[in-house]
């Protein structure tokens, strides 16, 4: 560290600095003494300028802060970086004060999710290389919680990128190839191309992509990473690479945001990339859905009935209600094929849920209360937050269909974020503990939020991980 590197302490929520003689110069600290007489000290971080090249932050430390709360500071920390003109930052550990393991380690993380941006189509970037380092004899970040985060961090990245696409890169041929290089962390890697789902009867999951001249796909991904054969708990995502509506078409102003209908199985690739850099001590499956919902002379028609995996048959009311026909067919695979114990599904799948809930909670419906519970646990530790939805028989019957067993929607209207998930749990067919998170107002992000910048939030990858480290490892 040089003289004129700028730093990073740690005060107590009144800004005292006795205590931060050791670490500056006499005349930074009567400097910063003065200043601060002046300063709002409400604020969790001041920062004071000693000279062109130098900056010295204090990050105000609550008492009882949590671990979220240190992300936090992290994520305001953000705002602070100069990237243009200051690329030196020295956190000093010996000024935390505070018993939560893996402080310093937590701080560099929501400074690392906040920064995330999308630019790889622009001509002009931002260059954003700095380094942040930690200093200081006491309270490090052991090599595990390091390999802990940067894991967390790779997979929520890989989410992000993957939502962020556009639909004419991201379509689901070439979906399918990203994620088949994720062989190389171990995981293993099943791709069903459409002869094979045709031969496996998916067709619920096929009429969506029907329209479209890229292919359709249902992938499997496994991380055994349990010392047994012990069965796996599974994640299934929608992967809708865009969603026009079909003929069943949307307006303009509600298509443009489609390129996002993927962030489900986004979020379940993420999070076994994630499992698979840390190694996680657990069998896990994970299975996408990816089709594109397309308009042309052989896509699906409003009225046409289709046969699912399940078997089961279903009259497709309306081809805009898509996403439940992709997790039809992969619920009832994932179940048979797996015997998971139970089964976490992640959608885009109704603007409904938009109305309900804004971009504050994601809706959760189960089955099952104890997978509830750990499941609303999780999302409050991590600020990934769930609001939990009722499923009741008296929704069910509101799909019934005159001419097949079902109907892709509600005859009378209301309630579509519950009936849509009433849909889904026609598919669960041995009553596996089973929950569904509609992510449609968590998913992307118009003006950012506690840790990240705006755009993709890779909303589930964190909760998801920390349902499986808490309960299940
Ligand atoms: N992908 C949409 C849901 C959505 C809407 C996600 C807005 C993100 C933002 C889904 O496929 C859909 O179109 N749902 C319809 C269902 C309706 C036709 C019963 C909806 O919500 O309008
Ligand atoms: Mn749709
Ligand atoms: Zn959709």
């Amino acid at each position: 560290m040089k003289a004129s590197s700028n730093l990073i302490l740690f005060v107590d929520e009144k800004f005292n600095i006795g205590s931060l003689k050791k670490y500056i110069s006499n005349s930074e600290f009567s400097y910063i003494s003065d200043l601060l007489k002046n300063s709002d000290l409400k604020k969790d971080l001041l920062s004071f300028d000693i000279n062109s090249k130098k900056t010295i932050f204090l990050v105000s430390v609550k008492k009882d802060v949590k671990f979220s709360d240190i992300e936090n500071l992290g994520a305001k920390f953000h705002r602070h970086i100069n990237y243009d003109k200051k690329k030196d930052y020295f956190v000093n550990t010996d000024t935390i004060n505070s018993n939560i393991e893996n402080f310093a380690g937590y701080f560099l993380h929501g400074i690392k999710l906040k920064s995330y941006e999308f630019n790889i189509y622009k001509s002009k970037k931002n260059k954003k290389n700095i380094s942040i380092n930690l200093i200081g004899n006491k309270n490090k970040v052991s090599g595990y919680s390091q390999l802990r985060f940067k894991a967390i961090e790779e997979g929520s990245f890989f989410a992000r990128d993957l939502v962020s696409e556009p639909g004419n890169i991201l379509h689901p041929d070439e979906y399918a190839r990203r994620i088949t290089s994720l062989k190389k962390f171990g995981l293993k890697i099943n791709v069903y191309d459409q002869k094979k789902l045709k031969k496996l009867g998916m067709n619920a999951l096929l009429g969506v992509g029907q329209g479209s001249i890229r292919g359709s796909y249902l992938v499997t991904i496994e991380w055994n990473g349990a010392k047994n054969n012990s069965n796996p708990i599974a994640f299934v995502g929608k992967g809708v690479c865009f969603d026009t509506g079909g003929y069943s078409l949307k307006p303009a102003k509600f298509m443009e945001d489609m390129t996002y209908d993927m962030a489900g199985s986004a979020t379940v690739v993420g999070l076994m990339k994630n499992l698979a850099i840390r190694k996680a001590k657990i069998n896990v499956v994970g299975v996408v859905g990816l089709v594109e919902n397309m308009v042309s002379g052989n896509a699906q028609r409003p009225g046409d009935i289709v046969k699912s995996y399940s078997g089961k048959t279903i009259e497709i009311l309306n081809t805009d209600a898509e996403g439940r026909l992709v997790l039809a067919d992969a619920l009832t695979y994932t179940e048979k094929k797996f015997k998971p114990k139970f089964i976490v599904d992640l959608a885009t799948l109704t603007g409904a849920i938009i109305v309900s809930l804004g971009s504050e909670y994601a809706g959760l419906f189960s089955n099952n209360d104890k997978l509830a519970k750990q499941l609303l646990d999780a999302g409050d530790k991590v600020q990934e937050k769930l609001w939990r939805m009722p499923l009741h028989k008296n929704f069910d019957k509101l799909i019934d269909s005159k001419n097949a067993d079902m109907q892709n929607i509600n005859y009378v209207g209301g309630a579509g974020s519950t009936t849509a998930a009433q849909f889904l749990q026609r598919f669960i067919l041995n009553k596996t503990p089973w929950a569904h998170l509609d992510i449609a107002g968590m998913a992307f992000s118009k003006y950012g939020g506690a840790l990240n910048s705006g755009g993709a939030t890779s909303y589930g990858v964190r909760l998801l991980n920390k349902l499986i480290e808490d309960d299940y490892e």
